[in-house]
């Protein structure tokens, strides 16, 4: 069966995840709910913690606004630089290295990727990096028919801090039929 075609600047942050033998990279389904959430704030701070490659961030790169800003953090110096090489050519994107706290100097965050620091470490801080209305996109959850929801045997806790977050809109979505993500929007 054809699969739809990628974004080019995806498709060359492919190719630079596959050079580095890299195989974290956000699956097309995660990317064009990253694509979608970013054309939804033309003008925002659109960040992502853990850049790997740098696909996750053409993928939001692919809905970025002319009047938009994106920010990512990877820790890893050589998969940063990588990444880095990817949006040479245009100013609005900033790849930083070093922990993902660096990002905290530039929210609030209209979108927020969570993918590399943060989302299992500090997850309270990460709800507090959104502006009010800002999207929150977390991946690579299990779907569980439960509520409360179930990894193996034991209830996600970190999945229903996202979900019942008083701070937070927020619903699981199936990216595939064994995929899911954590969508959320920040109250006002
Ligand atoms: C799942 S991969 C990222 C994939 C990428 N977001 C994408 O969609 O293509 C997670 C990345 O986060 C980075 N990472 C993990 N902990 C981090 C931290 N505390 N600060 C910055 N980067 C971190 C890892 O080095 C790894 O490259």
């Amino acid at each position: 069966m054809a699969e739809r075609a990628v974004p080019p600047r995806v498709a060359v942050a492919e190719r630079g995840a596959s050079e580095a033998g890299f195989k974290k990279s956000c699956i097309p389904e995660v990317g064009r709910l990253l694509s979608m959430a970013a054309a939804a704030k033309p003008h925002g701070v659109i960040a992502e913690s853990g850049t790997g490659s740098g696909v996750g961030t053409a993928w939001l790169h692919s809905g970025l606004g002319a009047g938009a800003r994106l920010v990512t953090v990877e820790r890893d110096e050589a998969l940063a630089r990588r990444a880095a090489s990817v949006f040479a050519d245009d100013n609005r994107v900033s790849v930083l290295t070093g922990d993902w706290r660096l990002l905290e100097q530039h929210a609030p965050f209209d979108v927020f990727f969570c993918d590399g620091g943060g989302k299992r470490d500090d997850p309270q801080a990460v709800v507090e990096l959104l502006a009010p209305g800002g999207l929150l996109i977390l991946d690579d959850f299990t779907p569980s028919p439960h509520w409360p929801p179930r990894f193996g045997d034991e209830v996600d806790e970190l999945r229903m801090f996202y979900l019942t977050h008083p701070a937070l809109d927020a619903t699981e979505v199936l990216t595939t039929p064994v995929s899911s993500a954590v969508v959320g929007a920040r109250r006002l």
